[in-house]
């Protein structure tokens, strides 16, 4: 889909980049030139995926062990960046989740999600548009939401709570940064399955007619499609894209949340049954009336 130099001399920060969604996203920058930075919690993971990317695409990939509920970690890494030169583009990918129902959530449990993708995300955020700001250079962020910032979600409401928090600071600071140049949007992938996701939402994949019965498409997604979407929010020339989260996920919550949504599995038959049975309700209609 696009030139292979596209994001050259791009520099790319990553949050939990050695693995699932932000591993393919960031793969996909490489491929496309940019250099990597990538953190996670886990140092062999970042390491085995930076090594990876490097065999593969030949750019340059920096890793680093980072919790980014931890502030003060996340400030001096980021500062420890910016030393060097500045980012252009910010993925606020790292997050955690799992299905339970509210009612067995200790507030310890609620605090680990919260923690991460709420307050971590806005950490990451603050220290990288603050150096933007400063230095007067233009950057593109981009926060990996869901679609249930729009609909709310059952059994896993901390990350509903906390995931629309980071849609509303997208829109907030795509208004507030808009005058420095930079850009703030969300994408919210449906389900594309992943190692980490999947065991904690699917577990024993025990909901996957559930989740494939609202896609239209009848299918998952594919990762080359969050790939080229994330490297196009990445890339210059849509600058004037900004405070959008834009839903990846094959119409599954437009089509979930419908009266009319299970009709879709009605036949060519049971619809000419149902024409017939309104038509008949409309022609009693005017026979009372006449
Ligand atoms: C109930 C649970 C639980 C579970 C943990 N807890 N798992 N409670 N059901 N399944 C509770 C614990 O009992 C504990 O509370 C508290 O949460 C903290 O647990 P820890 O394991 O100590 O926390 P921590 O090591 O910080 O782990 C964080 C985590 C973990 C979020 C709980 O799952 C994790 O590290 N996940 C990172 C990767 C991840 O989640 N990836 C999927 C992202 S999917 P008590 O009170 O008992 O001490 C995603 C959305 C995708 O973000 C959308 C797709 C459609």
């Amino acid at each position: 889909m696009f030139k292979n130099d596209l994001l050259k001399d791009k520099r790319i920060l990553v949050t939990g980049g050695g693995t699932g969604l932000g591993k393919e996203m960031a793969s996909h920058f490489a491929k496309h030139g940019a250099e990597l930075y990538i953190c996670g919690r886990r140092e062999n993971v970042l390491q085995d995926t930076a090594k990876e990317i490097i065999d593969k695409y030949k750019t340059n990939v920096h890793y680093q062990t980072l919790d980014i509920r931890a502030s003060k970690d996340v400030e001096d890494y980021i500062e420890s960046i910016f030393d060097n030169a500045p980012l252009d583009g910010l993925v606020n990918n790292a997050a955690g989740n799992f299905i339970s129902p509210t009612k067995d959530l200790s507030h310890k449990g609620f605090d680990a999600i919260a923690n991460i993708v709420f307050h971590g995300t806005f950490y990451i955020t603050h220290s990288v548009g603050k150096r933007w700001i400063e230095h007067k250079h233009k950057g593109s962020i981009i926060n990996i939401l869901a679609t249930w910032v729009w609909t709310g979600s059952p059994y896993v409401v901390p990350s509903a709570m906390s995931k629309s928090g980071i849609h509303a600071m997208t829109q907030s600071l795509a208004a507030e940064w808009g005058k420095y140049g930079i850009k703030v949007n969300g994408i919210a992938p449906g389900p594309f399955p992943t190692k980490g996701a999947w065991e904690r939402l699917n577990p024993g994949n025990n909901n996957d007619d559930g989740m494939m019965s609202a896609v239209p498409m009848g299918r998952v997604g594919e990762m080359i499609e969050l790939q080229n979407l994330a490297t196009f929010l990445m890339a210059d020339g849509c600058e004037y894209l900004t405070g959008q989260t834009i839903g990846l996920d094959g119409a599954q919550y437009l089509t979930g949340g419908g009266t009319f949504s299970q009709l879709d599995k009605l036949s060519d038959e049971d619809w000419e049954n149902m024409r017939k049975l309104i038509r008949n309700a409309n022609n009693k209609d005017k026979a009372d009336r006449s």
